[in-house]
């Protein structure tokens, strides 16, 4: 299959146009990652937003399971878009393949595209908004 063919059906590139789809794997870098290993690390920098090709990983905050993420899934957009260290740590759970984008990558995805920019806002506030709640709880 090739990387445009996976792309489409994510449901966050569910409104892109196959001209914008092509543009977005152009853009991406795909990285195989072993199980067990973190590819976020709280209260750490990030450069990096990603996107789940295959496998699991688990988002922890403070050793608290906030969320498992699977194929389609995406993370690492706050840290990236606000320039604020990594709200959480992220673990691949079984061996991975991860689409990878840079900050000025991910910047001009957003820039082409507001439908997906504004998925990714309302992703961003809802993950916040649950950070907040198990703080509170
Ligand atoms: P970032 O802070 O860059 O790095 C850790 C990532 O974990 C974060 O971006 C989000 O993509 C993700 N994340 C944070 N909180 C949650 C949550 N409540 N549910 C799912 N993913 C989250």
């Amino acid at each position: 299959m090739t990387l445009v063919a996976a792309l489409i059906k994510i449901e966050l590139f569910s409104e892109l146009t196959s001209r914008e789809l092509k543009k977005v794997a152009s853009f991406m870098t795909q990285v195989n990652v072993k199980a067990g290993r973190d590819l976020t690390v709280q209260g750490k920098p990030g450069r990096e937003f990603m996107i789940i090709a295959e496998g699991t990983a688990t988002v922890r905050r403070d050793g608290k399971v906030l969320a498992t993420l699977g194929p389609g899934d995406f993370f690492g957009e706050l840290a990236v878009v606000a320039g604020v260290p990594r709200t959480a740590t992220v673990t691949a759970d079984t061996d991975m393949v991860i689409e990878a984008l840079n900050r000025r990558e991910f910047t001009s995805l957003l820039d082409g595209s507001p439908k997906l920019a504004k998925k990714i806002l309302v992703g961003a506030v809802k993950r916040l908004h649950e950070i907040e709640e198990s703080v509170v709880r």
